[in-house]
Order: structure tokens, then sequence, then C-alpha cells
């Protein structure tokens, strides 16, 4: 069905298409039944499905990435068609604009995107008060077990020098109403923001994070998004950064620098931007095993990059994920593909 829509959708801008996408998901689901609908349609309730992963209980393992739902506008939706988890952000301390457009590239003979949005979001304020609402209001049984993140950044203004201090406002401000977080120091968008993924200010900011999470009674998980863009040399820091700090898990990955392997146009190729789908499958399972197997399953993976089918979603598990998380796949599938995986799962007793 998404595939007759499909060509109509890829007529148009892709960011104008996101954003009548959402409005429209967003309508639909203030009329009686259409929840219901979408949930007969989409979703799978099986126990068989329940994942606990850092001490969280996910109804089923596949998530909606971090970059679709900025602003935490679509929860209630996006758990209608059953996805177990959401992430939103990246939020920011302040509200900012992102880049300037167009900034998200379809590259459709490659089944990805290429993005340079930098963070648009409406900013942590608003967004921490979107949860509390949508936590305290929005419930139904099928909503209230949606498990929700955080994934956090710092303002494109903020000096490196001071990116802490932008990580501990979110971190503060999001606290009550997030289940985890996302310390999101690996897109490729922001103006120097991967230099944080460097051994000693990434100890840094995790060790800080961590301090402040454990002066709290109760804890919420920290994770930390990585690149796929890092060498091994890199990948082996990471590990032992997260096992230094104490933080949660690893999120593998964001989207790559890389053009390697592209046969699109060379004029889309030549944007700015992380990329995203199809091409990043084979990388960001590749990042997942080596993290797996060189720390010795030491920490939850959450694995994400190029998921298009259930078979690429259970290679990620395979490799050493825990749960899975889709975007561009959910673009150039839709959502027919959280079902098609969760049924593979239950298939495969996995
Ligand atoms: C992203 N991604 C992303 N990641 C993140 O941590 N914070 C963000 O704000 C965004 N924003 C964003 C916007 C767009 C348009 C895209 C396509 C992607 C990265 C995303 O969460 C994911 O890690 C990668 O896209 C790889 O997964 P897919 O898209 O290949 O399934």
């Amino acid at each position: 069905m998404y595939k007759l829509i499909r060509p109509l959708f890829f007529q148009f801008d892709p960011e104008k298409i996101h954003h009548f996408v959402t409005a429209g998901l967003k309508s639909v689901n203030k009329f009686p039944g259409a929840a219901a609908i979408s949930r007969a349609v989409f979703s799978i309730e099986n126990p068989k499905l329940e994942r606990e992963v850092f001490g969280l209980k996910f109804k089923n393992p596949v998530g909606l990435a971090a970059g679709f739902d900025k602003n935490g506008e679509l929860m209630g939706e996006m758990a209608n068609l059953g996805f177990g988890f959401v992430e939103v952000g990246t939020v920011t301390p302040l509200p900012q604009p992102g880049n300037p457009k167009p900034r998200m590239f379809r590259l459709p003979q490659d089944a990805g995107l290429i993005n340079r949005m930098g963070f648009n979001n409406l900013g942590v304020d608003v967004v921490a008060e979107r949860l509390r609402r949508y936590r305290t209001s929005h419930l139904t049984p099928h909503t209230s077990n949606l498990i929700i993140g955080g994934n956090i950044g710092k303002n494109k203004n903020t000096p490196n020098e001071d990116a802490v201090s932008d990580y501990i406002k979110c971190f503060d401000r999001l606290f009550d109403v997030v289940d985890y977080f996302v310390v999101n120091v690996s897109s490729p968008n922001t103006p120097g923001l991967r230099e944080l993924q460097e051994k000693e200010p990434l100890k840094k900011l995790l060790q800080t994070l961590q301090q402040r999470n454990r002066k709290n009674d109760i804890s919420r998980p920290i994770l930390l998004k990585i690149a796929p863009d890092l060498t091994n040399e890199q990948l082996d820091d990471i590990i032992e950064i997260v096992k230094e700090s104490g933080i949660a898990g690893v999120i593998a990955t964001n989207t790559t620098i890389s053009r390697e392997g592209l046969t699109s146009p060379q004029k889309i190729k030549n944007e700015t931007g992380g990329s995203s789908g199809k091409p990043l499958t084979k990388r960001s399972t590749e990042v997942i095993r080596y993290l797996s197997k060189k720390s010795g399953k030491a920490f939850p993976i959450i694995g994400v990059g190029g998921i298009h089918s259930a078979q690429d979603a259970f290679e990620k598990l395979e490799a050493g994920a825990s749960l899975v998380q889709l975007y561009t796949g959910f673009i150039y599938e839709g959502p027919g593909l959280i079902k098609r995986i969760n049924q593979r799962l239950l298939r495969k007793g996995n």
C-alpha cells in the first residue's frame, strides 16, 4: 500500500513532505477510532517481543531513530504505528533554526538520504513541557508503555569548551520526562561537534553527566551515539570510555560523511551532510559487531543505520545489538517495516 503512494510523496521536497505527513498523522489520530485502526493494521503486541535492556522494559525492540520527531510531537502516533520506543531530538538548550533550506536530499537510486539539518529544534524547554503533557494526559494502555529517549546536543553557537554545560542543561530539564538519554556527539552537521568524540573531551562529558546522574535518587540510562566513520582505534577508545564512565550503552550509528558506493548523480552526492539508508547498512553493522566482540558484550548496543528489511534488522541483532532503530528505511518502506521486523522476530524466536 505504502509503495503505491510513495512515488507521489517522492515528487515533493523531502522536508515539506515530512511536515505534511506528520501533520496528517496527527490530524488523523484525533478522529475517534483512528488510533485503534492504526494499531490493528500496523502494531503487534506479543509478550515474546518484550525486551529488558538497561533496566527498561521495551514492548518490542524496534524504535524510531532520532531526528524524525525532533520536538516530541508524535509519540502517540508512533506508538500506534507499532514502534516500541521513540527517541526525541536532538534537542539543544536554546531553540535554533538549523541550516538554510534545502537541507535534506533523497538518493532514490541508493535508497538513501543526505541531510544537513543542523539540529533545528524548538529548544529543551518547549520539548520538556510537551513530554510532560504527553506523560500526564495522553495515555492509553497502548501508549503509556512507550519508552521515550531524549537525544541531547549543543547549540551551534556554543563553543566546544562550553559544550558540557549545554548537555547538562538538556539533561536536567528532560530528566523527569524521558526514560533514557542519548548524548549525541556524532552529527556531522554542527561544526566541531564530532571533535567531542575525541578521548579527553568525551571522557569529561560523560563523566560529568554520569556523576550528575548518580546524584539523583533514580538514575537514567545514558547512551552515547557514535559516528560510523570512526577507526577501530577510536572504537577501542569508545569502549574504554563507556566502561570507565559507567554509562549504560552505545547507539551505533549516526549518518556517515562517506559517499563510498553511492550511484546517485554526482550533484546530489556533492551535497554537504550525513548520508543514511541502505549505503550505511553494512558499515553500521560492522561497527556494532566490532564493539560487541571487542568489549565482550560489556554494554548494550542500539543498532541503527540502513535497516530497510526484517533481514537487515536481524543482522544488526545478530551482530550484537539489543534493540534497533529506523529512520530512512521507515521513509522508503513505510510503517509496514516495523511489523515485518517484529513478525520475523516472532518466527525466529529471537
Ligand atoms: C538524522 N539522524 C539524527 N541523529 C541524531 O542523533 N540526531 C538528530 O537530530 C538526527 N537528525 C536526523 C535527520 C535526518 C533527516 C536523518 C535522515 C537522520 C540520524 C538518524 O537518527 C540515524 O542515526 C541515521 O539516519 C542512520 O539510520 P537510517 O536513517 O539509515 O535508518
